[in-house]
């Protein structure tokens, strides 16, 4: 693969950038590559420039998930850029081949490869694109750039990041920010994480300095399929241990995946979804939360029941699927965890004490206005509080601001299911670059 020359670009103490994106995970890695791609076909005054901050030290995505086996959730033709780009050197096929693995991966006859394997193309991407991204700084503060006293809408904004440490502090002057920070994991009120009390966000990196040779039991709380991948991992993993898996619901429910649910991921989805009135909204929401929330990957179900039934013919019961209950409490205690389960339907009670306890109950969208530190009182909001966002994915705000807030994720309530999801990202970065482009030679007014 040849990349365009990646001298580092992100130095230049005077660059005014025309998009600054906070976060590089998928969403922002999708815009990245949207805007090289971009910048290889233009005149040199059309071009683009960009720089991305990211937190972690280098490239990584759900790491504290990555369990071995465990598969994608979406076809991998819903890559970074195929969807905008079917030609583009960054798809998934352009990456088998560059590896030497397309013949291989063509016999596999697989739509959904590895986690393990899409991490590797994800990361295969950020390397092509490692020019605009400067890792290990967290932007902590986004501020109108500081003395500009000229009268009229603030036009830039200055976006200032931190290291590890805290020991050096980098700004970078934006026209446009891409937030792009994620989803933050949900913990049960009143549950606060411990040593032995994790959510299944940091699953991996807490096994791996989990000190107990041999556990006698973990608890797995919720139905979604982190939860069924942390049992199964668990189980499959620690021979000796029980795995108590609590869940709300009876049993794990299978993830709606048939083709016409599916057109809910569909870019044309989003155009509908935008243009229809809150309650249509909510309504779609609630018939096809069924397709990616509290579900679980149907072939897993299948496999754990499998271990279950075979455990049953052994007289074993060392995968317990506690279903219709709930934790009620938690306490750390000297050498385990007290957990006590309530069984909603008969209201009964029972303490047990486990190594290990993990909430696997999921993400929150962050209200990402909060970043923006004295402009957020500029982004307007619907009568919910939530924020208002425009098609191009730009928040709405007053005529006091001029800068492009792209939202790169927490955009369910106004475009749908897919606005923290992958099926969209590439489709969404061209939009998102189209509208910077558009914006650029009128910036004062584009049509949403
Ligand atoms: P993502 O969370 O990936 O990236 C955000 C980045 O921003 C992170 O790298 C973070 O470090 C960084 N960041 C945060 N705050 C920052 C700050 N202040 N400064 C600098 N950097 C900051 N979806 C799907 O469609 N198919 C799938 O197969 C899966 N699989 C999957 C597995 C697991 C285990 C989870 C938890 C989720 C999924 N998802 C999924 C859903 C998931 O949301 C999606 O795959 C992408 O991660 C979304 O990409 P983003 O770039 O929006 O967020
Ligand atoms: P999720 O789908 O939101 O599921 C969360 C689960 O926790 C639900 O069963 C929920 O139950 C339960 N829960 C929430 N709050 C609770 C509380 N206070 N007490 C008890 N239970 C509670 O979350 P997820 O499983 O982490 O999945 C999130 C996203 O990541 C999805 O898009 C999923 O597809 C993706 N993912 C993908 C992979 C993969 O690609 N292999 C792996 C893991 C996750 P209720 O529904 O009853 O509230």
């Amino acid at each position: 693969m040849t990349f365009l020359p990646s001298a580092h670009e992100l130095d230049q103490p005077d660059s005014v950038y025309d998009i600054v994106g906070v976060g590089f995970g998928p969403a922002n890695l999708a815009l990245a590559i949207a805007i090289e791609e971009h910048n290889e076909t233009v005149a040199p005054d059309q071009r683009l420039t960009a720089a991305f901050l990211e937190k972690q030290p280098s490239f990584g995505w759900h790491r504290g998930m990555l369990i071995e086996g465990a598969t994608m959730q979406v076809s991998f033709l819903k890559d970074l850029a195929t969807m905008r780009n079917p030609n583009s050197r960054f798809s998934f096929v352009s990456y088998l081949h560059d590896k030497g693995r397309l013949v291989d991966f063509i016999n596999h006859k697989v739509l959904y490869p590895t986690r393990e394997e899409f991490h590797d193309y994800l990361r295969w991407c950020a390397d092509g694109v490692d020019h605009m991204v400067r890792y290990g700084l967290e932007v902590t503060a986004v501020e109108p750039v500081a003395g500009s006293a000229a009268p009229g809408p603030v036009r830039e904004v200055e976006v200032s990041a931190l290291d590890v440490d805290g020991a050096e502090r980098a700004t970078y002057r934006a026209r446009n920010l891409a937030l792009g920070t994620g989803l933050v994991p949900r913990m049960p009120d009143g549950v606060v994480r411990s040593a032995r009390v994790w959510h299944s966000s940091e699953f991996l990196h807490r096994l791996a300095d989990f000190p107990v040779a041999a556990p006698r039991r973990f608890v797995v709380v919720g139905a979604g399929q982190s939860a069924a991948e942390v049992a199964d991992h668990l189980h499959r993993t620690y021979d000796g241990a029980e795995v108590c898996s609590v869940l709300s619901r009876y049993g794990y429910s299978p993830a709606d995946d048939s083709p016409y649910a599916n057109r809910i991921f569909d870019p044309e989805a989003v155009d509908l979804y935008h243009g229809a009135d809150a309650s249509v909204r909510n309504r779609l929401m609630e018939y096809h939360r069924n397709t990616n929330y509290g579900v679980v990957d149907i072939d897993l179900i299948d496999e754990l029941y499998r271990r279950s039934y075979q455990e049953k013919v052994r007289g074993e019961n060392r995968l317990r699927i506690m279903g219709a209950a709930q934790v009620t409490h938690v306490e750390d205690e000297a050498d385990g965890v007290a957990v006590q389960v309530r069984n909603l339907a008969d209201g009964s009670e029972e303490r047990m004490t486990a190594d290990v306890i993990v909430y696997a109950t999921g993400y929150t969208e962050p209200d990402h206005a909060v970043l923006l530190g004295s402009l957020t009182g500029a982004c307007r909001r619907d009568d919910s509080g939530r924020l208002l966002v425009h098609r191009d994915y730009r928040l709405h705000t007053d005529e006091t601001v001029e800068t492009g807030f792209y939202l790169q994720g927490g955009t369910e309530h106004t475009h749908g299911i897919t606005g923290n999801l992958l099926s969209m990202v590439a489709v969404r970065a061209g939009e998102i670059r189209a509208s910077l482009v558009a914006r650029r030679h009128a910036p004062v007014t584009v049509p949403v």
